[in-house]
């Protein structure tokens, strides 16, 4: 007997992933999207062969674990810049090479917070456009009774191209009982689904990155459904 999932909600901002801690997510599994970039990096890292992610909130958890993990490399941005005495920042493209069996550890402004927000939900996926195909196929297959789609954001605000990446995952998932935000986003993502690398370059974080010349970074996180990879954040903390 398959009893595939029976609801989908979605969490469109930050202010909404501040009270994510308190909400019962026990029999939930929480897709967290930061297309631009943090999420889309971690996918991107791992389909090149890193070995896990460990996701962190801020800079001192982050050298603090690399005390514990040593030989871990350090990742991740401040206002869209890499990090002082980091190895990497937060860009996809650096995570195309030299990472293979490496650990990362990863802090950034929007998409570490709302993976942590949701460590206490049965199940934590780190979802990107360039994974959502294999997301949609592994939840139709899955026996749990809710799924709570989280978008990032950028700083305090909704983002446009978490909201079409969450609608792309409902779109797939028919049948499921939609609450009015998963309503909203896939109304959104039937609107733009003909030109998404569109929807992200009109993204305010879009724009900053093709304002400091890294358009190649927003056509990469645009790829729908690249890599047929999954990224379960476990107990631990870490993406695998
Ligand atoms: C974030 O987590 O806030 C974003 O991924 C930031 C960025 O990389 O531009």
């Amino acid at each position: 007997m398959n009893n595939a999932p029976t609801s989908i909600d979605v969490v469109l901002s930050p202010p909404e992933i501040d009270l994510l801690p308190q909400r019962d997510l026990a029999g939930s599994v929480a897709v967290v999207y930061d297309v631009l970039r943090a999420t889309s990096t971690m996918i991107t890292a791992l389909a090149h062969g890193a070995a896990g992610i460990w996701p962190v909130r801020t800079i001192e958890e982050a050298w603090a674990l690399k005390e514990m993990r040593s030989t871990a490399l350090l990742g991740g941005e401040r206002h869209g810049e890499k990090i002082e005495g980091f190895d990497l920042g937060n860009s996809p493209l650096e995570y195309r090479e030299n990472i293979r069996g490496r650990e990362i550890i990863s802090t950034t402004t929007n998409g570490t917070i709302a993976l942590r927000a949701v460590e206490h939900a049965r199940t934590v996926l780190a979802g990107a456009l360039l994974n959502t195909g294999a997301i949609a196929a592994h939840l139709a297959a899955q026996s749990v009774c809710e799924i709570v789609i989280v978008c990032a954001g950028t700083f305090r605000e909704a983002a446009l191209e978490d909201m079409l990446a969450a609608g792309m995952l409902v779109s797939l998932l028919p049948g499921l009982r939609r609450s009015d935000s998963a309503e909203a986003v896939l109304a959104l993502y039937r609107q733009e689904e003909r030109d998404i690398p569109g929807g992200l370059r009109r993204a305010k974080n879009g724009r900053a990155l093709l304002a400091k010349g890294r358009a190649e970074e927003v056509e990469w996180c645009a790829q729908a459904s690249l890599y047929p990879l999954l990224a379960r954040m476990d107990g631990e903390g870490s993406a695998t």
